[in-house]
């Protein structure tokens, strides 16, 4: 009899999406997975010999020009593997300049929303099986493809791209020019569906809640005889992945620790325990209060970046001092960790990942467990939606489930300051209010000033589409707000001198917490992706801050809308934080990101 393969065995991705930079690479993966068939993301250049267990290659999308020298590409004997290929935006410029064609830099570019129309032979690929003569697509790029490869027949075009799609079947090659991943193409999951089953011949194999018993088993094999310590946040991946240790390993050895920063929102540490209550492992989880630790550096701090370096910091000295006293540094120790699949791979999409996470790789101590690979991750390689679905086969509970993102560095970043007085500059729109919040244009962040309108913010969209507008026609500011109430008319609050205090933390704290519970009672948190409630020094010399509601859609933080809510709900929720002291007025950001980020600083 033979011996069973070892169940951790790793699993050979079906579809492998070849990186080349671009924010979505993740996102195809993504799609890829809720078609049921495993999909992996590795870097563009992989040699084609690596990757002969998939049926099928995708090449992402990126930001790069093929005439950049510095540009990503692909091994060119990917073509000649016998392997299905689907090249997307920059996949397309690259096959085609690879295999003998011609691509045009564009002077412009083409960014949204446009409709295919299929032509030539493209209503009788697999590719386009079943779809219709026209369809809404979307795209952004600058270069297009001007002169197909030999062998290629063009399948589809745009009022503005010639060859939006092309082919040559017999050898299994494909592109298109826009996006099939993003929701804005309507017909794009079935394109890849097309691509997954049609073209490659790839069978279902993919369900996450089917991997729990696996990633137990590895859970016990990288563990070993050792204990696993953990420190919890609250969130999502780092509850799923402590509550996977737990029934891998028993309660006896696996420790959690909460850090209380201070800069929590309001019941967060209540929230924590009772969770951790109700999952039966509360004896397993301590609470480290810290709150001076933090406070005490960041008092009268205003720069952002400067508050991100203190929280950072004095994060690895809580984590140091922990590691320390309770000698997790010891051989019977190895750290557990809520690392995600898209935080462990290095692409243009994932920068965010490595920077929220500083925090946690400069801890000396956690590098040297890193350095021993006295780690385990479980859910490394699942990206976001697989870990609720997995969190919610275990029995853990929608409240935490369906929580909303919530920033590392917390309210610290909700809370903006200003150095000195000013007034506020009327102007033919609106009014100029001079707190800077950030904004990112291309791949750069900038800190300006904002747009206040005096207007109410309504639900066409029609003021967020103005904002986008304001914002490229005015100079110098990158956020439009609208005026929901204050007490007192707009033209006569005044920027005040302010930075962060235990104050007004607290004056944000009752705010965030008025805003989650009406929007949680209404329902109304269910339909968007995050609720930023920002306090900015907006009022008078008797209530000297204003609050800024940012409810945004989204689908992983990289670009987001600024989403409209119904006048009676707004009103309800103005209201009550026109009762909270110090608050003087009510406001909303209408600003899409780009060219605002979600967070304001
Ligand atoms: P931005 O503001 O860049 O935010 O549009 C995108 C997403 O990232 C979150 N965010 C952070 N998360 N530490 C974190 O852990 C940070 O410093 C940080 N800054 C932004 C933000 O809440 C949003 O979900």
């Amino acid at each position: 009899m033979t011996a069973p393969a070892p169940v951790s065995q790793a699993k050979i991705p079906q579809i492998t999406v070849l990186d080349t930079g671009g924010q979505y690479c993740h996102l195809i993966a993504r799609r890829v997975r809720e078609l049921g068939v495993y999909s992996e993301v590795r870097p563009s250049e992989t040699p084609a010999t690596e990757l002969e267990g998939s049926k099928g290659l995708i090449i992402s999308g990126g930001p790069s020009s093929v005439y950049d020298p510095a540009s990503p590409s692909v091994d060119p004997a990917i073509f000649r593997s016998g392997q299905s290929v689907l090249g997307i935006c920059y996949g397309q410029q690259l096959m085609a300049h690879l295999l003998g064609g011609d691509v045009r830099p564009g002077a412009k570019g083409e960014f949204g929303f446009a409709t295919l129309e299929l032509d030539g032979g493209g209503n009788r690929t697999p590719l386009f099986e079943g779809l219709p003569a026209r369809q809404q697509i979307w795209m952004s790029h600058r270069d297009t493809v001007a002169g197909m490869p030999p062998g290629f027949s063009q399948l589809g075009t745009t009022s503005t791209c010639a060859i939006a799609a092309m082919a040559a079947p017999e050898r299994g090659l494909y592109s298109v020019q826009f996006h099939p991943e993003v929701v804005h193409t309507t017909e794009g999951r079935r394109i890849l569906a097309n691509f997954l089953f049609d073209v490659c011949g790839c069978v279902k194999d993919w369900d996450p809640r089917h991997r729990i018993p696996l990633v137990e088993q590895q859970i016990r094999e990288t563990v070993g005889a050792r204990n696993v310590f953990f420190f919890v946040s609250g969130g999502v991946d780092s509850t799923v992945a402590y509550t996977l240790c737990l029934r891998a390993l028993g309660e006896a050895r696996v420790r959690g620790v909460y850090v209380d920063t201070g800069l929590m929102r309001e019941g967060e540490t209540d929230f924590v325990r009772a969770m951790f209550n109700s999952l039966g492992a509360a004896g397993t989880v301590s609470i480290e209060s810290a709150a001076e630790q933090f406070l005490t550096p960041l008092a009268g701090v205003r720069d952002p970046e400067t508050k991100r370096q203190i929280i950072g910091e004095e994060f690895v000295r809580v984590q140091e001092r922990i590691i320390e006293a309770r000698h997790l540094l010891d051989g019977h120790w190895i750290l557990g960790q809520g690392t995600i699949y898209p935080d462990t791979i290095e692409s243009g999409g994932t920068e965010k990942a490595a920077t929220i996470k500083t925090h946690h790789n400069r801890v000396a101590g956690i590098q040297r467990l890193l350095q021993d690979k006295r780690i385990v991750e479980p859910l490394s390689s699942f990206y976001k939606d697989e870990v609720r679905e997995i969190g919610r086969e275990l029995g853990l509970p929608d409240e935490l489930l369906d929580r909303h993102p919530f920033p590392g560095p917390g309210l610290a970043i909700r809370c903006l300051g200003a150095e000195r007085n000013e007034p506020l500059e009327r102007v033919t729109d609106g009014f100029i209010v001079p707190v800077r919040s950030v904004g990112v244009q291309g791949d750069s962040r900038s800190y300006a000033p904002v747009l206040a309108l005096d207007l109410f913010p309504g639900t066409d969209g029609r003021l967020q589409a103005e904002a986008t507008e304001l914002i490229n026609r005015m100079q110098g500011i990158n956020r439009v707000m609208a005026r929901v109430a204050s007490h007192a008319p707009l033209a006569s609050l005044a920027v005040h001198a302010s930075s962060l205090t235990a104050g007004r933390l607290e004056r944000l704290r009752r705010a965030d917490a008025i805003v989650r519970r009406i929007s949680h009672e209404s329902g109304f948190d269910k339909t968007i992706w995050q609720f930023p409630v920002v306090l900015i020094p907006l009022g008078t010399d008797a209530a000297p801050d204003s609050v800024v509601l940012r409810p945004v859609h989204s689908v992983d933080g990289m670009t987001a809308q600024s989403v409209g809510m119904e006048a009676p709900l707004l009103n309800a929720m103005a209201a009550e934080l026109l009762t909270v002291e110090g608050v003087c007025g009510v406001f909303y950001d209408l600003t899409h990101k780009p060219p605002a980020t979600i967070e304001w600083e």
